[in-house]
């Protein structure tokens, strides 16, 4: 693996998931693989879980790690090609990621879309021009369509947890005020699509997913015959990829209650966080006994590891 963009970039995911499972039973025995070898962190959006999951990650393996904030203390960036830049832009992505390319060894990158360009925002334009002019391993830390690291331990948290080889997963929409971004339904639905489940995805009318990602899962618009015999029920907003970056519902019928649950096999219930309590999922849930929310967090950590991991024994 030299990139983690998203899970194509993944040979064997049985494999990469024991692989996980050795580092979060023995986090440091790999203390030596990034000795001498550096992280950089470049956000352009908010993050908790993955900053801090993924920086603890690179320090298990011993790297050192760079953090920026792109958003609050860098230039603003350019990423068009052949622009006259006098505008709001101060710095192009040609010279900025290979700057960076010169101080960090591996560059993990956050990036969300601006939900007014379809076109643009899927393009993955941003992401690629990264990679190429980094000329460094670039590793997701969010992009405009996909979360893969978040997939991956939302991955690991089902492997961990389930009771039968073949667990019902159900993707459902959840209400919520602002328009969010598809990148962790997408970026679920291709992982569940490459892992060994019955996959379901339910949404109101209007809420469907790029093909590209939901590809071979079964929609069901009723959310009560959805969750019915669900064994994991992941909860997620997101905004209308049809009609691009619109919120076409704000139904309050579609929160997981403990109402809901009793359609279910006693599913346990994932969200990728941060979560609007009332809104997206009740309070009861989040507080019960089916909640994985933190244990689905805490893997993170060995997500991020796994992957660094890889990448650090494949190039260097
Ligand atoms: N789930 C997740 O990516 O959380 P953060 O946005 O806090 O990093």
């Amino acid at each position: 693996m030299r990139n983690f963009i998203s899970v194509n970039d993944v040979n064997n995911i049985s494999e990469l998931i024991q692989k996980a499972f050795e580092h979060k039973k023995s986090p440091y025995s790999n203390k030596s693989l990034g000795t001498n070898k550096t992280l950089g962190l470049i956000f352009l959006n908010p993050s908790l879980r993955t900053r801090l999951s993924t920086q603890k990650a690179a320090q298990n393996l011993g790297m050192n790690v760079i953090v920026m904030n792109m958003d609050k203390d860098g230039w603003a960036l350019e990423t068009q090609d052949g622009i006259v830049m006098n505008q709001n832009t101060v710095e192009h992505i040609k010279e900025a990621a290979a700057v960076m390319g010169q101080y960090c060894d591996i560059i993990g990158v956050r990036s969300f879309p601006k939900l007014i360009d379809k076109e643009e925002d899927y393009s993955g334009d941003f992401f690629k021009k990264f990679v190429k002019y980094s000329n460094v391993p670039i590793v997701s830390l969010e992009s405009s369509t996909l979360h893969p690291l978040q997939s991956f331990a939302d991955v690991l948290t089902i492997e961990e947890t389930k009771t039968k080889p073949r667990p019902k997963v159900v993707l459902t929409w959840a209400p919520h005020i602002k328009a969010l971004p598809q990148a962790v339904p997408n970026s679920f639905a291709q992982w569940m699509n490459a892992y060994d489940v019955e996959f379901v995805i339910t949404h109101p009318k209007g809420y469907e997913l790029s093909k590209e990602f939901s590809g071979k899962a079964s929609i069901e618009y009723n959310q009560d015959a959805a969750l019915n015999g669900a064994d994991y029920v992941y909860v997620k907003n997101w905004s209308s990829f049809e009609d691009y970056g619109k919120v076409l519902s704000m139904d309050s019928h579609w929160m997981m209650t403990n109402e809901k649950l009793k359609l279910t096999n006693n599913a346990k219930v994932m969200h990728c966080l941060p979560v609007r309590r009332g809104i997206e999922l009740a309070d009861e849930i989040l507080d019960g006994p089916n909640s994985l929310v933190i244990p689905e967090a805490a893997n993170r950590v060995w997500a991020a590891q796994a992957v660094l991991s890889e990448i650090l024994k494949n190039n260097f």
